[in-house]
Parts: C-alpha cells; sequence; structure tokens
C-alpha cells in the first residue's frame, strides 16, 4: 500500500520525504488555507519534494473551468495529479484530463456507485473519505471494501485512495482490504511506529548493553 502525506506543510513533507516511506501527497483547499501559502508556489515546492503524485484540487464547479484551472495547475510540474470533485462536471474533466495522459483524483467520494463513475471515467485514483463518512453514522471501511470488491470484479486500474483518515485502525483496515493507496495527516504517518513494547525492549537491550562495557564503534 502506498502511502500519501495529507497535507500542504513543507516542513512536515520534508521530513517523512527524508524516511523514504513517502510516495505522494494529497491536498485541498481547506489544507492550503491552513498553509497559510500561496497554491501556486507551495504546490511547486511540494512537487520538487516528492517524486510521486501530488494532488492539487481545481475550485470552478463547471468543467469548461475545471479545465482551464487544471490546464494552469498540470504545468507546475510532471508529478501533478488534478483533483476534481465527484460530479457530473467533475467526472466530464476526469474524462479529457486522463485522456490526455494527465493523473487525475476524483475526490469527495462517499458511495460505491460514485466510485464505479470515476472509474468508468478513467480516474486515476478516486478518493473515499472514510473518517467523515463514520462522523455521519455510516461505516467508512465498508465503503472501501465494497470499491474493492467493485474494482476487483471489472479489473479496473483506478486506484483506491483512502482519505479522510483520522487514525491508525483506519491504515490497518484499508491494507487488510488491499486498498492501494493511504493518504494520511503526518501525525497519523508518525503515529504508526510507536508501539510500547518497542521503547520497553529498547530500554532493557540497551541497558544490558552497558553492563557488557562493550562499544561497537572503536
Ligand atoms: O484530502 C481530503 C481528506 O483527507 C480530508 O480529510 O479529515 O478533513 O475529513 P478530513
Amino acid at each position: 500500500m502506498k502511502f500519501f502525506a495529507d497535507t500542504a506543510e513543507i516542513a512536515d513533507i520534508a521530513e517523512l520525504a527524508a524516511t523514504g516511506l513517502l510516495d505522494g501527497v494529497t491536498t485541498n483547499p481547506s489544507l492550503i488555507a491552513k498553509s497559510g501559502r500561496d497554491f501556486m508556489e507551495v504546490t511547486r515546492e511540494i512537487c520538487a519534494l516528492v517524486d510521486g503524485p501530488v494532488s492539487a484540487e481545481v475550485v470552478a464547479l463547471d468543467h469548461p473551468t475545471m479545465m482551464k484551472e487544471a490546464d494552469i495547475l498540470r504545468k507546475i510540474a510532471d508529478n501533478v495529479c488534478i483533483k476534481v470533485p465527484l460530479t457530473i462536471d467533475g467526472l466530464k474533466t476526469c474524462k479529457a484530463l486522463t485522456g490526455e495522459g494527465t493523473m487525475v483524483n476524483v475526490t469527495l467520494c462517499f458511495s460505491a456507485n460514485q466510485a464505479l463513475l470515476a472509474a468508468k471515467a478513467g480516474a486515476t485514483f478516486v478518493s473515499p473519505f472514510v473518517g467523515r463518512h463514520d462522523d455521519n453514522g455510516f461505516d467508512g471501511m465498508e465503503l472501501i471494501r465494497d470499491i474493492r470488491l467493485i474494482y476487483d470484479n471489472y479489473s479496473f486500474a483506478t486506484e483506491i485512495l483512502v482519505a479522510s483518515i483520522r487514525h491508525p485502525v483506519h491504515v490497518l483496515e484499508s491494507a487488510r482490504i488491499g486498498a492501494d493507496v493511504a493518504t494520511m495527516p503526518p501525525a497519523v504517518i508518525r503515529s504508526l511506529v510507536k508501539h510500547v513494547l518497542t521503547d520497553k525492549g529498547i530500554e532493557g537491550f540497551l541497558a544490558d548493553w552497558a553492563k557488557t562495557g562493550q562499544t561497537i564503534l572503536k
């Protein structure tokens, strides 16, 4: 499963990219607003930091204007992936852009039927929002299971990019189901490495090592 960082914070992206575990980045208008940065400028910086896809979202609601915005965004770098909302105009834009060889992430997916439409429109990625689904009394991971089943039934190449991940159990479940990508806030990515028994184990080994009086580096 690929790991994307769901953020527009350059410091976090640089730190995560240095681990070699980062496969891409997703942004959205809310994350850009939170960063306080200029959209074009910050997207350019992110694209230079990671080799993988960097999602940049259009804000127009109609197909012709979405195409104009996408045309500006895709010129930023070769790894820009245009993010469009799951609407008829978004799907039309998805079909046109992927037909021209541009990566597209169809976002704000909340049903398996919507995901089916995104795949039929040739989406590179579909982004089902599991956290927001849970918040509204639905089972976000059940949605991922349904999409996996449908995509496998028809051998759709669209990658399932699990979004709105809030905690490590969402990541674990995504991997169990066979989702292609998990996009996570940096704090969630960092939390995956933590285990109290790992910390305790290191402490014990180091205490015993000290008793030997030995060093590895001479
Ligand atoms: O990238 C979009 C998505 O991950 C948003 O997450 O936590 O605002 O529901 P959240």
